[in-house]
């Protein structure tokens, strides 16, 4: 990429890598970009055309004419698709069932993934921390900071419930384990690559995991 430092974290569904990323950009002052939004915003596209997620040859065409923004602020994060905020509509349970089969398609994979470098090398700030699924092994394999976060499954799936009170926690908790089990299919981000870092968030709340994330970002970058 440039000379704009790239911090990559991958992790699973409610290893709490979304808020970890953002808090930690912050922190460091870099940009932060949610590359499961990108996925997110394609699917909620596809859906909004009356199309179906599962029809590859929809889903291609949907992609390929993506009028998709977002914002790299971690205190003004927002998701576009042309004129219509879709920050809160993207995290819908429809939405979340439905991302998967938009993100298994090799095609899309690669036209999103260019789009994130693009993104991520337009920073006007000296980093920008990157996360999702694939960011330490195919987004940007050679990142000076790559860290994989993760958390026992049922630690992930309490963490998600805790956070959509509205929803059952059985279905939520299989809702993930699915998503999961599905995605782990296309990218490998349970076990890390060689020379990627793992902050297990298990036993550790909020500030400790950010606190251990960020210390694995200081001790690469002085090394790097
Ligand atoms: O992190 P998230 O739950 O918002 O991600 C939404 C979906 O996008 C998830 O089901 C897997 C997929 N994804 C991916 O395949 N690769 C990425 N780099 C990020 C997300």
């Amino acid at each position: 990429m440039t000379d704009i430092a790239i911090i990559a974290i991958d992790g699973p569904a409610g290893s709490g890598k979304s808020s970890v990323s953002k808090q930690a950009a912050r922190a460091l002052g870099f940009g932060y970009l949610d590359t499961g939004a990108a996925y997110r915003a394609l699917a909620w596209h596809v859906l909004a055309q009356g199309a179906d997620t599962a029809d590859d040859a929809a889903v291609r065409a949907a992609a390929s004419a993506f009028p998709y923004a977002i914002s790299l602020d971690p205190d003004d994060y927002w998701v576009r698709v042309g004129e219509t905020d879709v920050t809160a509509a993207i995290r819908e349970p429809r939405v979340s069932s439905a991302v998967s089969a938009v993100a298994r398609i090799p095609e899309v994979r690669a036209q999103v993934n260019e789009l994130f470098r693009t993104l991520a090398a337009a920073s006007t700030r000296p980093g920008v921390i990157i996360e999702g699924r694939d960011i330490t092994t195919v987004v940007a394999p050679d990142a000076p900071v790559r860290i994989l976060l993760t958390a026992d499954p049922e630690v992930r799936a309490a963490r998600r419930s805790a956070e959509l009170t509205d929803q059952d926690a059985a279905a939520v908790a299989a809702a993930l384990h699915k998503r999961d089990a599905s995605d782990a299919t296309v990218v490998d981000f349970l076990n890390a690559a060689p020379g990627v870092e793992v902050v297990d968030s298990t036993d550790l709340d909020f500030a400790q995991t950010v606190d251990a994330v960020l210390g694995v970002v200081h001790e690469k970058l002085e090394t790097a």
